[in-house]
C-alpha cells in the first residue's frame, strides 16, 4: 500500500489518497485543541498515544462483531482505515453526567444517570457542533429515522463492549463521542477515532481524570494521563 496526496487535514489527524480507491491513510498528529479550536497546542507524543489506542479499541470493538472502518495499524501515528464518507452527526452516550451535559442541565459532575443516554450533535465547526433532536436531523436531512436508530443502537452496543473493557481495567467510561459514515454500499460504519480525545476516562478509585479534560481544564500532564490508558490496555499495540 502507497502513501498518496494529501486530501483533507483536520485538527487532530490528515488523511492521504492510497493506491487503493477503497481506502485512505490516516495520520495521528500532535496537535491538541479544545472549545471548537479556540485552545491549542502541540503535544509531543500525543499522536503515537491515539493512534495506539485508537487501533487497539477498533481491533477489539471488530473482534466482538462491531463493524467499523479500522483496517490495521501501519506506524506508530498512522493506520489505513476504509473510505467512508462522514455522517456529519457526532454521537455522543453518557453513563454519568459531565460536560455539557452537566452544565447544561445542572446535573452535579459524576451523578450516575439511571440508563446510558445518546445525543447527537451537527458536526459544524462554524455553528459549534450545536446539539440536535431527532426532528433537526430529519428536517436537515443529515440522516433519516432508520439510520438515527441504527446509529443509536450501534453506540449503545459500543458503550456496553467499551464500558465492560474499561472496567476491568479500573476505569469508568463518563462519556464519549462516536462518529459514523457510509461505504461505497451505503453500509453504516464506525469510523473517525476511540480515544481519550473522544472519551472522558475517570480512574475508578482516586477519579483521576485521564482523557483531553486534562489539557480543556489544565489538570496536569496529557501525555501522562494517556500513557496511562494506554498501559492498562496491554501498551503497544502491534504495527503489522
Ligand atoms: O463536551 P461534552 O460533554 O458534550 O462531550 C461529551 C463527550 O464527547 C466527551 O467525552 C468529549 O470528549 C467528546 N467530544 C468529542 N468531540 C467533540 C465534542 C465532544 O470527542 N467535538
Amino acid at each position: 500500500m502507497e502513501k498518496g496526496t494529501l486530501l483533507y487535514e483536520g485538527k487532530a489527524k490528515k488523511v492521504y489518497q492510497t493506491n487503493n480507491d477503497d481506502i485512505v491513510w490516516v495520520e495521528y498528529k500532535d496537535s491538541a485543541t479544545a472549545f471548537n479550536g479556540e485552545k491549542k497546542a502541540s503535544i509531543a507524543g500525543k499522536g503515537r498515544l491515539n493512534n495506539e489506542i485508537t487501533s487497539l479499541l477498533f481491533s477489539k470493538i471488530q473482534a466482538l462483531g462491531i463493524d467499523s472502518h479500522f483496517i490495521k495499524k501501519v506506524s506508530e501515528t498512522e493506520q489505513l482505515v476504509k473510505k467512508v464518507e462522514i455522517i456529519p452527526l457526532e454521537t455522543v452516550v453518557r453513563n454519568l453526567s459531565a460536560g455539557s451535559f452537566a452544565k447544561r442541565l445542572g446535573v452535579e459532575e459524576g451523578t450516575k444517570l439511571a440508563r446510558p443516554i445518546v445525543e447527537f450533535y451537527y458536526k459544524d465547526d462554524a455553528l459549534g457542533d450545536p446539539l440536535l433532536t431527532e426532528d433537526h436531523i430529519e428536517i436537515l436531512q443529515l440522516a433519516n429515522i432508520d439510520e438515527v436508530a441504527i446509529l443509536k443502537e450501534k453506540a449503545l452496543q459500543v458503550n456496553t463492549v467499551l464500558s465492560g473493557l474499561f472496567k476491568e481495567l479500573g476505569i469508568r467510561l463518563v462519556d464519549f463521542k462516536l462518529e459514523f459514515g457510509k461505504d461505497e454500499n451505503g453500509n453504516i460504519l464506525l469510523a473517525d477515532e476511540i480515544s481519550p480525545d473522544t472519551c472522558r476516562l475517570w480512574d475508578d478509585k482516586t477519579n483521576e481524570k485521564l482523557d483531553k479534560d486534562v489539557f480543556r481544564r489544565d489538570l496536569g500532564n496529557l501525555t501522562d494521563a494517556y500513557e496511562t490508558i494506554l498501559a492498562r490496555l496491554g501498551g503497544q499495540s502491534v504495527c503489522i
